[in-house]
């Protein structure tokens, strides 16, 4: 199967071209995904000029799975895409580790690289990515209208789990001597966490990395979780970073306030001057996404990093700046972003936004952030707003406008929305999950961190076991090992595989022990 494109595209690797369109946030984390697969061909490609030709054994296949689970009347299907590596595989009683797809398509790196795949190496696992429903190539052609939407769920997802864990048990011809354990990082992460949870005969263990496994409508936490991490040291931050980048988007509102907006549109690089207040709103929600974007994905390449953000921030090294503002600190940051990007300016309007969030097509280069936003109005909230007092970014990003897009979009009320994430929490535990044997594993400098689980809760050893690594970001325990990456993390992977192994080691034991019952 062919699945890479020839090696000329390697020189893309540091060239950041973000889609044209999209919240820059989820530009960000598009770009992060893109990045990590650059690097992977990179290496494989060196590989491949060797003796190992892994991508050969990448096998694409499909499932037909129901479209709603849940209500036997209705006989709709689509067709589910999942990929297999079975090149570390030990036939036949080797384990089985299973990458669960989050809010957007897989890859064939999901079964190439990564901490889990290096584990995988290691026990003669089988690999297996089930893409998630209605993202990628998983999905029906009218899936993105508003009313097909209603089959798109972390219910409806659990179940398809279940139903490929049984497909797949069935194709391979697996028995109970195959250990199943799930990965997964972010929403996907959660879902690993909640697939141990809601279906532990299926699953005898799950990895769940920077997973919210909570959900919460007002995340404010987020804003301020990303401001504290402004001034971790060891990454570089410090109050006096933090504090900048308050007085700058201070002093950006109130140039707004002022009436000053040609000015502002002209100095931050946007598209257009705010035509009104929603667009002001577009324009501050997206200089806090460079600096969340840049807080979140910290030292994965992406953009700029912590030390580099509060370099420019403090102004270190340029003497003959020292009396920058804030202001114009925060018009280098946004340049910096726009030039990283490959974006002409800053596309601010709110009307363009909300029209391409409505486009159903498949080809629409929003049509994740649609359905991914669809989730967050009908199950889980997560809005990053910043109404606090210690919100370091614009207080004008509000609850209320960030729902906004629920019933200008999907026609799902504004006051609907606690309901849902209250429905969630109920039905998944909310903070405390009831997962014996998950693993969560959270970053100290991931905002995310806040919606996740990351004490111990011990009774018995086994409930809810956590790794913490203070000083990186979202996901980072989730690839390789790169000579960069620092020792909290290096430390941290040893602890997840200690952890994993031991599942392992266990599930072996019992095994016997039911094959003794049994003869
Ligand atoms: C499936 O596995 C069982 C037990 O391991 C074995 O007896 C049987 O021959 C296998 N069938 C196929 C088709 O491989
Ligand atoms: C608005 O612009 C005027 C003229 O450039 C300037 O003097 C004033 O300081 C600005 N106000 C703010 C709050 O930026
Ligand atoms: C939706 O997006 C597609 C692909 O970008 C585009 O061709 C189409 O014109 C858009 N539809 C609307 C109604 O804007």
């Amino acid at each position: 199967m062919m699945v890479f494109p020839p090696a000329h595209c390697l020189i893309l690797l540091l060239l950041l071209n973000f889609v044209d369109a999209g919240r820059i946030l989820w530009k960000i984390k598009e770009s992060a995904r893109h990045l990590q697969l650059q690097r992977v061909k990179q290496r494989l490609l060196a590989q491949t000029a060797g003796y190992h030709r892994p991508l050969q054994h990448v096998k694409e296949g499909r499932i037909l799975q129901q479209l709603d689970h849940f209500n036997p009347q209705d006989l709709r299907t689509f067709s589910q895409r999942f990929l297999v590596n079975e090149a570390y595989w030990r036939r036949p009683d080797g384990p089985v580790f299973l990458f669960i797809g989050g809010e957007g398509p897989i890859f064939e790196f999901d079964v190439l690289a990564g901490h889990h795949v290096d584990m995988a190496e290691d026990h003669g696992a089988l690999l297996l990515a089930l893409e998630h429903r209605f993202y990628g190539d998983s999905i029906i052609p009218d899936g993105l209208k508003t009313e097909n939407l209603a089959h798109l769920s972390s219910q409806q997802a659990l179940a398809d789990l279940a139903v490929f864990r049984q497909f797949i048990s069935h194709s391979f011809n697996l028995s109970l001597t195959n250990t199943w354990i799930s990965f997964g990082g972010s929403y996907s992460g959660a879902l690993s966490s909640w697939f141990r949870g809601k279906f532990p005969h299926l699953v005898f263990g799950a990895v769940a990395s920077s997973a919210p496994v909570t959900a919460r409508l007002d995340f404010s936490a987020y804003s301020n979780a990303a401001g504290l991490s402004l001034t971790i040291e060891t990454v570089g931050g410090s109050e006096k970073c933090l504090a900048a980048v308050q007085r700058a988007f201070a002093a950006v509102e109130a140039a707004l306030m002022a009436g000053n907006v040609s000015k502002v549109s002209a100095d931050f690089g946007c598209c257009q001057v705010p035509k009104d207040l929603n667009d002001q709103v577009e324009l501050m929600q997206s200089l806090a996404d460079i600096v969340m974007g840049t807080v979140q994905y910290n030292e994965e390449g992406v953009l700029m990093t912590i030390n580099e953000l509060c370099g420019v921030m403090t102004n270190q090294g340029k003497g003959n700046e020292e009396t920058m503002e804030p202001y114009n600190r925060l018009v280098e940051l946004a340049q910096i972003y726009r030039s990283t990007g490959g974006e002409l300016c800053l596309d601010i309007s709110h009307e363009t936004s909300v029209k391409d969030l409505m486009n159903t097509s498949l080809l629409s280069s929003r049509r994740a952030e649609r359905a991914w936003i669809y989730q967050t109005c009908s199950e889980f909230g997560f809005y990053q707003t910043c109404e606090d007092a210690t919100c370091p970014f614009s207080g004008m990003v509000t609850l209320k406008t960030l729902t906004e897009v629920c019933p200008m979009v999907f026609s799902i009320s504004q006051h609907s929305l606690p309901g849902h994430i209250a429905f969630t929490n109920t039905y998944f535990g909310g903070e405390n999950p009831p997962t014996h044997r998950v693993l969560y594993v959270n970053g100290g400098v991931d905002p995310w961190r806040e919606l996740s689980v990351v004490r111990d809760r011990t009774e018995g050893g086994e409930e809810a076991q956590t790794v913490f690594i203070e000083d990186t970001a979202h996901c980072a325990d989730m690839s390789s090992s790169r000579v960069t990456d620092r020792w909290s993390l290096r430390k941290a992977r040893e602890e997840i595989k200690t952890h994993v192994y031991s599942w392992l080691r266990m599930a072996a034991a019992q095994e016997k022990v039911e094959n003794k019952k049994r003869l």
